[in-house]
């Protein structure tokens, strides 16, 4: 425990990597299917209401308590509250980590096999939307090429994490996001200069009210929460590399827009290209991104070279977010372990990859790991189970959990103090965020997880 802890290089070092963190599929895939599925518009701004009331303030909370303890989430409960049963928040994040990641480097794998097979040409305008689906049933109902894109992903992301805090996460971050910003913008461009994009761009744009429910807004919390990487400590732990004279909550705000940008600017790109193919309902979901995109590339002039740069986005923005989904066990095992960095990612990635390996095979390769149960409508399968617990109970379920830890346990004298280490924000803007975390977010996430408890399939 004497060695120093690994630290970011510079403020900009902690604002890149936590927005890689929050910026992944969540943004360029879920967001805009959420989005379309919930009233467009209207959804848009439920959402950013959402993130102004509970993603920017329990953001806050993760960042102060990992920058406060200089600790992995287990650790910093334990610090903070020792001999406490709180330390289980920090066990559940870490285990969460490990299941979010085990399926999302399936799904990334799939994104980075379609750079290469868009690359190859393979999506032109002779190809019938059969055979389209045929190279998706293809791939992800494929076992062998299902587990070697998700090995492929896993082993990217290994790579990363094991150069450090530093020397991985900070250089690459500095890399790719720049380029995620580049590509996003030329796809929005191209987008929305294509034939009829005011279609698309307007089911985006205008508020329809008859999509709009209660579960509009689960979805929009429950958005939030997987989009800003909250409640399973990947926020604690790389804030416990952060400066202690940076102002916190100034990087927080930072976080927050980037992700909520980069959101919409998917919606942009993504909606009008939708609607401009004729005879096509929207799809939804995977269909979406690996079936209807592709044979709209197939179709436009240069489609190639814009369809592989979808996937290259995609592909950058989950490896982006994957590395802190490791980091946060790889935190764990060196802080409370005293393992070694190499070895605790070793392990760390080898569990991702083996647990990963049912997701792989749940869309088709294994009958029963594709249909386990039913919930609701919906026939839910392994990836989907994995998705719906870690990435969406679990996740709101820390959320609420690091709230009421901070509001009440901590305190918000303490968080106050945290955050006012460097430049101090306002006095007014202290009482809102005090408040919020007390009062608000947890009221809203308990009334949430109840509603959930309720009705499981809620989230569905
Ligand atoms: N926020 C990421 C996304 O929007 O795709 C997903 C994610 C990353 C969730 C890291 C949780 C996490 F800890």
């Amino acid at each position: 425990m004497t060695k120093t802890r690994d630290n970011w290089g510079s403020k900009f070092a902690f604002i890149l990597a936590a927005s890689g963190s929050a910026i992944g599929l969540g943004n360029i895939w879920r967001f805009p299917t959420v989005a379309y599925q919930n009233g467009g518009a209207i959804f848009v701004q439920i959402y950013i209401l959402f993130v102004l009331l509970i993603g920017f303030v329990v953001l806050i909370g993760e960042i102060s308590l990992g920058r406060h303890t200089q600790r992995n989430p287990v650790g910093a409960f334990r610090r903070l509250a020792p001999g406490s049963a709180w330390k289980h928040v920090g066990v559940l994040g870490v285990l969460s980590a490990l299941g979010v990641i085990s399926y999302y480097s399936v799904v990334a794998g799939w994104t980075l096999s379609y750079v290469f097979t868009t690359a190859g040409g393979i999506f032109n305008s002779q190809l019938t939307q059969a055979e389209i689906s045929e190279v998706f049933d293809g791939t992800v109902g494929n076992p062998l090429k299902a587990i070697f894109w998700h090995f492929t992903f896993m082993l990217l992301t290994v790579g990363v994490v094991i150069g450090g805090v530093r020397k991985g996460i900070e250089r690459w971050s500095k890399i790719l996001m720049p380029l995620l910003l580049l590509i996003l913008i030329l796809l929005v461009i191209r987008s929305l200069t294509l034939e009829g994009a005011e279609i698309g761009l307007s089911k985006f744009l205008e508020a329809d009210w008859s999509k709009v429910s209660g579960t509009t807004v689960i979805a929009a919390i429950g958005q939030a929460v997987f989009s800003l990487s909250l409640g399973i400590g990947t926020m604690m732990t790389y804030g416990s590399y952060m400066n202690r004279e940076e102002n916190l909550v100034r990087s927080a705000g930072a976080v927050c827009f980037l992700d909520t940008l980069i959101a919409i600017l998917a919606g942009l790109a993504i909606f009008p290209a939708l609607f401009t193919m004729k005879g096509m309902e929207p799809e939804v979901g995977a269909k979406l991104i690996f079936i209807v995109l592709p044979r709209l590339f197939s179709e436009i002039p240069f489609g190639v070279l814009f369809g592989t740069g979808f996937f290259v986005l995609l592909s950058l923005a989950a490896v982006t977010s994957s590395i802190s989904l490791l980091e946060v066990p790889v935190a764990y095992f060196v802080d409370e372990r005293g393992w070694k960095r190499r070895n605790a990612t070793l392990l760390c990635g080898m569990i991702g990859f083996l647990v990963g390996i049912f997701s792989a095979l749940s869309l088709g390769a294994v009958d029963w790991l594709s249909e386990i149960t039913t919930i609701g409508t919906r026939k839910m399968g392994f990836l989907d189970l994995m998705d719906l617990f870690m990435g969406q109970y679990s996740m709101t379920f820390g959320a609420m959990m690091i709230a009421l830890f901070v509001g009440w346990r901590w305190g918000t004298p303490a968080l106050l103090k945290e955050i006012t280490r460097g430049d101090d924000p306002p006095g007014r803007l202290r009482k809102i965020i005090a408040f919020q975390i007390r009062y608000i977010c947890p009221l809203l996430l308990i009334a949430l997880i109840a509603i959930l408890i309720i009705n499981p399939n809620a989230f569905a």
